[in-house]
């Protein structure tokens, strides 16, 4: 088999969080350090694929090989995804924000002596993979991610049909796991076809098997598990 069973597909991947502003100075995240994301950017494209990585906000660098767009909002980052398409493949690794501050204020929100605290209402943001699942030039492979800290395969398998993707890979991110933000995961791939357990592995193992399984979906059309 080629060493490179990728040549020639264009794979958008997204990676790390998202920033939602709340004023100039402030704004609204979660702990996604983007290390199982750029790892799978890196391995498909170690595998040949033209990959574009989509980020967000990540203190790690941008691997080498990837074409890497930078983003900031959950709403960029669906611009940016859609502005790709046509791809091959998708693969939405990216923590996006779910709500972002309804208000974005011109201002920076002061604090004043006497004044009761502030708050703000949230509104929903688009959901990226749900648009790409179903989008007109929906890409021929979609993968999502699911973190989740209970009820994983449930959940794993209502986001399949729910965001139109063709594998989930689940990972349960309690605190405890420390795979949040750490270098290593334990994922199950589900698909229709079932659910198949990965052991732990390091975030770039997790990456590498499931880059070679993207090309066993484009080489031999495999996708049972
Ligand atoms: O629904 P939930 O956020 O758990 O779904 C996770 C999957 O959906 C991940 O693949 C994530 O990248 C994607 N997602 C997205 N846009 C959102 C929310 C989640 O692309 N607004």
């Amino acid at each position: 088999p080629s060493a490179q069973p990728l040549r020639g597909k264009k794979i958008i991947v997204t990676s790390g969080p998202t920033h939602e502003p709340i004023d100039p100075v402030r704004y609204l995240a979660n702990r996604s350090s983007g290390r199982q994301g750029h790892a799978i950017a890196e391995a498909l494209s170690k595998l040949g694929a033209d990959v574009v990585l989509i980020r967000g906000p990540v203190a790690i660098p941008d691997p080498v090989g990837p074409k890497t767009i930078q983003v900031e909002t959950a709403r960029q980052m669906l611009a940016a995804v859609e502005a790709q398409l046509p791809s091959d493949a998708a693969i939405m690794v990216a923590a996006v924000a779910d709500w972002r501050p309804e208000s974005e204020g011109g201002e920076k929100i002061k604090k004043k002596v006497g004044e009761s605290t502030p708050s703000f209402a949230l509104i929903e943001n688009p959901d990226i993979l749900r648009t790409v699942g179903h989008h007109r030039q929906r890409p021929a492979l979609v993968i999502g991610f699911a973190a989740e800290t209970q009820n994983l395969i449930d959940n794993a398998q209502a986001k399949l049909a729910r965001k139109g993707a063709d594998f989930i890979v689940a990972n349960d991110v309690s605190t405890e796991t420390g795979i949040m933000g750490g270098t290593r995961n334990q994922v199950r791939l589900v698909s229709k076809a079932g659910v198949e357990e990965w052991p732990e592995l390091d975030k770039t193992q997790v990456a590498e098997r499931l880059a070679r399984r993207v090309a066993d979906f484009f080489v031999n059309e495999i996708i049972e598990i």
